[in-house]
């Protein structure tokens, strides 16, 4: 009778697991959690398999080349840069606006990916920090100024640091300090040293100017 119980209750214990059962199996959902953090999956990944949540190809033009992937409706061009074509110097902060760790450039200005949706960009030109470089393989002149003044201390701003700098620098090519603290505004640095990232955008401009 007490065995029937346990059965319709729905809520039995197996009582023939071994030891090592139970251990492999608080493995393998602790895995399943961090992984969800780690790709942040809670949320838009897990849309993708929500009714209605469709996936559809579309052609993206990044870093010169025309690109084939399928994004959802809702996926942001961070996540389809970082996870869909592989280009991880698109860095995510913050995820909402607040960081520019993931500032790229679109038709030649700098917008946070994090808050642009991927299927408006189709008709745009997306430049990403992997772009940057000459076709030569130089490193552009902003990042070169970034190399010699090794301005950044973990360098995970860099990326964005550099984006933007790049974007403002198209619209005034010879900044005063304060004018290219201001262009750069809207990028934080966890590790603070905007003193040294400043000096380095500054060489970059130098180097831009004489490119
Ligand atoms: S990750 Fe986009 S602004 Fe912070
Ligand atoms: S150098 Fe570390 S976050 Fe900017």
């Amino acid at each position: 009778m007490a065995k029937e119980e346990e059965k319709d209750s729905g809520n039995s214990t197996p009582t023939n697991l071994s030891r090592r059962d139970v251990i492999k199996g608080v493995i393998a959902a602790g895995a399943v959690s961090s992984a969800s953090y780690l790709f942040r999956t809670s949320t838009t990944w897990a849309e993708a398999s929500a009714p209605g949540a469709v996936e559809r190809l579309i052609t993206l033009n990044v870093n010169g080349q025309q690109r084939r992937v399928d994004v959802m409706k809702q996926e942001t061009l961070a996540m389809t840069l970082r996870y869909k074509l592989g280009l991880t110097g698109t860095k995510l902060g913050c995820d909402r606006a607040e960081c520019g760790a993931c500032t790229v450039l679109i038709d030649d200005v700098p917008r946070y990916s994090c808050s642009t949706l991927t299927h408006t960009v189709r008709d745009k030109k997306i430049v990403t920090i992997e772009g940057l470089a000459g076709a030569d393989g130089k490193p552009h002149p902003v990042q070169q100024g970034v190399l010699d003044e090794q301005g950044f201390q973990c360098g995970f701003c860099a990326p964005g640091f550099i984006m933007a700098a790049v974007g403002f620098l198209r619209t005034n090519p010879n900044p005063t300090r304060a004018q290219l603290a201001h262009g750069v505004s809207g990028n934080l640095c966890v590790c603070r040293d905007y003193d040294k990232i400043l000096t380095a955008l500054m060489r970059g401009a130098e180097y831009m100017r004489k490119a």
